[in-house]
């Protein structure tokens, strides 16, 4: 497949791009490298069909560049957008427009390219819904938005789901929707922009505290980068389900059903890493964080056929090892 990947630098998007290139598919990324860097994609660099165009995704030329140098574009997976926990809390106002303009603009190339695509959402489009595990017939709940600007991100992936879904039945788009569910592994920040797994692990890493926002018991569902990507990537290259269902306008979660509290997982980034850190709970969290986040995964197991193995002590392990290395 000759593939454009928008957000393809990033902590996501740099695994998928060397997936697929190994897959041998031809890939052009596009990134502005707001969050994303070069660094992440040095494993591509130099490969033949392997292209990066730095800018805008809400940049129409740049994916006509894009598909000029891949010669057609068959499928292009949107993961540009603004992550990272404390940016919905500071800039709400950045993550609705990046999110929708890039979306917007990824979309309306695919439409009238006829290409296939894949849309990178996330279980935070459910806001706060508490009952679990989260399927597609889950109603998304989302606090007044006087509190907080938390769901920023959330209500922008709802909101991208709905303009995916309209392109599907007024304009016969090929497009399926991914849901990933806290993936973590290398290359995740670790700064204060970045996400749990990320910054327990360079907490550890410097000898300062590990905060944790709230008590500790919320859950998550950790998903190894590489299971998670596999997942993404599939998403774009069956025709239809392995069970022989249709996958147009199909949305799957990808996530690890094993639940973990946030204070299981600072206690295990202590233990693999050996270090000192105290765990501070600091009361005042993000508001508007969910309590609890389980994927129901029985579709994507079925249509996709994928499963996620990693355990997650396994692949701590793995980032530590990559952090390590980072700072010598
Ligand atoms: N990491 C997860 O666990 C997770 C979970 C659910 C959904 N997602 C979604 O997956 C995608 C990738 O997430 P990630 O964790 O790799 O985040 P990331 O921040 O590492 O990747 C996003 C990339 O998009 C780029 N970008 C931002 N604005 C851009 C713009 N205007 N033009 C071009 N590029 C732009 C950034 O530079 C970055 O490289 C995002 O859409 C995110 O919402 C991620």
């Amino acid at each position: 497949m000759r593939c454009i990947v928008t957000g393809g630098a990033g902590f996501l998007g740099s695994h998928l791009t060397e997936q697929l290139v190994a897959m041998g598919h031809s890939v052009a990324v596009i990134d502005d490298m707001f969050r994303g860097s070069q660094k992440n994609l040095l494993g591509c660099k130099g490969m033949d069909d392997y292209y990066l165009l730095m800018g805008d995704a809400s940049n129409r030329d740049l994916y006509e560049k894009a598909a000029d140098k891949l010669g057609g574009v068959d499928c292009v997976y949107h993961l540009a957008a603004i992550n990272g926990t404390r940016w919905f809390h500071e800039r709400p106002d950045f993550v609705v427009q990046v999110n929708l303009d890039t979306l917007r603009v990824a979309l309306d190339f695919a439409i009238t390219r006829g290409s296939r695509f894949v849309f990178t959402s996330s279980p935070e489009a459910f806001g706060e819904q508490p009952e679990m595990p989260l399927t597609n017939a889950s109603d998304s709940l989302f606090s007044s938005a006087s509190e907080h600007g938390r769901h920023s991100y959330g209500a922008s992936k709802y909101l991208g789901e709905v303009l995916v879904q309209h392109a599907v039945s007024n304009n016969s788009l090929d497009a399926r929707i991914v849901r990933p569910f806290n993936a973590y592994g290398p290359r995740l920040p670790g700064n204060a922009y970045g996400q749990v797994t990320g910054i327990f692990l360079d907490q550890c890493r410097r000898g300062v505290p590990i905060t944790i926002h709230g008590d500790g018991s919320q859950t998550r569902s950790f998903t190894w980068v590489e299971e998670a990507v596999e997942g993404i990537r599939i998403a774009g290259e069956l025709d239809q389900g392995l069970d022989g269902s249709r996958l147009t306008g199909a949305a799957f979660n990808l996530g690890n059903p094993e639940e973990v509290t946030i204070a299981e997982l600072a206690n295990l980034c202590l233990e693999i890493t050996g270090s000192s850190s105290e765990i501070h709970f600091q009361e005042v969290g993000h508001p508007g964080d969910s309590r609890r986040r389980v994927p129901d995964i029985s579709q994507t197991q079925s249509a996709l056929g994928w499963s996620p193995f990693q355990s997650l002590e396994e692949g701590l392990r793995s980032c530590w090892r990559w952090l390590q290395a980072e700072h010598p």
